[in-house]
């Protein structure tokens, strides 16, 4: 038989599963990975980094935790093994070439979706060529592709860098400037001497940047203390009960989703969210008040101006390191909001203060360009300003997966979750079912209007966040769209309460 050639692009968590859910459908995929591991972004961090999502909610649905692994957030280590023992366990490091960088695809032949009836009886219009450099030799080659999946990721690899007038940028500054994912790559011995009897600035307040904030400050006590210079507040959580709820009951079961508007919502639904919007404002302020409760954010003027609800509708929440008060309360580690900042030559200066932060090293702990990353990936202007026509642009993708005019192509893991991993393993399985056949696109109008809809909500929910793509606190009907797709019931519970109030989960899904 005429085996069409699947070809995934990365092998990180999205990537993986993308590979296992092909083989499991009979297909014979290449994973191209650029790194000589896998994992991703879990193949290397910092050293204190551990899952900030609840370990139930980020596993396979075929492959739980193994009950050795017994914290409820576990380590990088853990995950990494844990990612590796399901590796082996389908079999997938055959499938996977390492050290082999993708330095851009291209489609030759018209780009259409109409005809799509799956991959082994779509009579294709063309071929994506993908051309692949070797990282060893620098050789490169082009492998030709009846379906392209980029499982490319988005936190990595292409820094967000802020940028400065001419004079006033890292040019000017004597000492050191690196962004966090180049902290990051080092090992942890080298990251600890790095920064010991350093002046460091930390800039981002989000969880990388408040990871290394915590590092700094371990290894160089109040002596040498870290500066956290930043724009914004955002809503931080200390634990995921407020007031011994858990938040999973508040923000992720189908009750806390009918105070939502949806995407395309019939009139029902719509008239229910409205009536149900006090509620929701109620959750999100006794969420705040239980935060506030727990943590001095008016006494280090740190309380965020959106509401909780808004932050995490535009995946804007970061878990909290243990201690991180109190190393303020000591000293060892400062706060400096400020709208912008620049360099001089012997630190930061902050705008609204006269007084400069003297520094030996600057961390942009400022996060990624996910959308850059994965404009760089098509050789076309064509394609890359279909995928976004600038990098603050939403990438538009039906079902957050499929773009309606680049066809033969998926993308998996670029809009965020509550976990990742739930929300790309549950994309390719959907995904194989459109290779297979079984799941029907409706017309590219209609798959426009879907976007536009999520677009209007993502504006609704999330602000000025709407293009960070982010389906937090929405999941579960997302999940419903997908399920009906394919076919499957999408309530996944025993009963009309159990269905109604539990939240949902990987395990949830593991039948089809
Ligand atoms: C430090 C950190 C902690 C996180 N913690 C959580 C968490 O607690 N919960 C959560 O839900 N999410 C978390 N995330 C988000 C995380 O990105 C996802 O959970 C998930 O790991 C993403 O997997 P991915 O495979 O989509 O992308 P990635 O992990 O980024 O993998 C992409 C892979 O593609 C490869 N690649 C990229 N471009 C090319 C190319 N051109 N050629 C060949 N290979 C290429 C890369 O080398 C990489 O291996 C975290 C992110 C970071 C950075
Ligand atoms: N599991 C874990 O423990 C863990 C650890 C690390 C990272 N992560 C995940 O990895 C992803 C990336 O995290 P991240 O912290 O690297 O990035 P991020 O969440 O995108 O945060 C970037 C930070 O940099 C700031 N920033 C951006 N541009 C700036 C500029 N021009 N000037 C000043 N400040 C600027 C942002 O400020 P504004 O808010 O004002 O825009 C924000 O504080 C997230 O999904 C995160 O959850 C998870």
């Amino acid at each position: 038989m005429d085996q069409k050639k699947v070809v995934i692009i990365g092998a990180g968590i999205s990537g993986l599963v993308a590979c296992k859910y092909c083989i499991s459908k009979g297909l014979n995929p290449i994973v191209f990975e650029s790194q000589s591991d896998i994992g991703g972004v879990w193949a290397k961090t910092i050293k204190t980094t551990r899952l900030q999502t609840f370990k139930g909610m980020y596993q396979f649905a075929d492959f739980p935790w193994p009950s050795s692994v017994t914290q409820d957030f576990p380590t990088q280590n853990e995950l990494l093994t844990y990612l590796r023992s399901y590796a082996d366990h389908f079999d997938l490091l055959k499938h996977i070439q390492f050290g082999s960088n993708v330095k851009g695809i291209d489609y030759q032949g018209p780009s259409s979706w109409s005809n799509w009836n799956g991959i082994m009886k779509t009579v294709p219009n063309g071929k994506w060529k993908v051309t692949v450099e070797s990282v060893q030799t620098h050789s490169t080659m082009v492998q030709e592709a009846d379906f392209v999946i980029l499982c490319v990721g988005r936190f990595k690899d292409v820094p967000n860098i802020p940028e400065f007038a001419p004079g006033t940028g890292p040019e000017v500054f004597r000492g050191k400037v690196v962004h966090s994912m180049d902290y990051a790559a080092m090992d942890d011995g080298k990251a600890e001497e790095f920064v010991k009897g350093k002046r460091v600035v930390v800039v981002g307040f989000q969880k990388q940047g408040l990871d290394i904030a915590m590092e700094c400050s371990s290894v160089n006590g109040t002596e040498y203390p870290c500066t956290v210079v930043y724009r914004n507040d955002r809503w931080k959580v200390a634990d995921f009960s407020p007031w011994g709820i858990p938040l999973t009951y508040l923000y992720f079961n189908r009750f806390s989703e009918l105070m939502v508007h949806k995407p395309g919502e019939g009139l029902l639904l719509a008239l229910l969210a409205t009536i149900l919007s006090p509620l929701r404002w109620g959750i999100s302020k006794l969420v705040e008040a239980h935060v506030k409760r727990k943590l001095p954010l008016a006494k280090f003027n740190a309380v965020p101006e959106r509401s909780f609800a808004k932050d995490l509708r535009s995946c804007l929440i970061a878990a909290l390191p243990e201690d991180f008060f109190n190393r303020l309360e000591t000293g060892s580690i400062i706060l400096k909001k400020s709208p912008s900042f620049s360099f001089y030559n012997d630190g930061i200066l902050i705008h609204g203060q006269t007084k400069p932060i003297e520094a030996d090293i600057v961390i942009l702990a400022t996060g990624f360009k996910g959308t850059q990353k994965l404009k760089n990936v098509f050789t076309s202007q064509h394609f890359s300003e279909l995928i976004a026509p600038s990098t603050d642009s939403r990438v538009p993708l039906y079902r957050e997966c499929i773009h309606p005019r680049i066809t033969q192509l998926a993308i998996i893991g670029f809009s965020e979750s509550l976990s990742n991993l739930f929300t790309s393993e549950i994309r390719c399985r959907w995904l194989v079912e459109l290779l297979e056949g079984n799941v029907k696109l409706p017309s590219v109008e209609e798959m426009d209007k879907d976007i536009l809809n999520w677009g209007d909500y993502m504006k609704e929910s999330s602000g000025e966040y709407y293009q960070r793509s982010c389906l937090m606190g929405l999941d579960i009907w997302y999940n419903d769209q997908l399920c009906k797709d394919m076919g499957w019931n999408p309530r996944r519970k025993n009963g009309f309460w159990a269905d109604l109030f539990q939240p949902y989960g990987p395990m949830d899904y593991a039948n089809p």
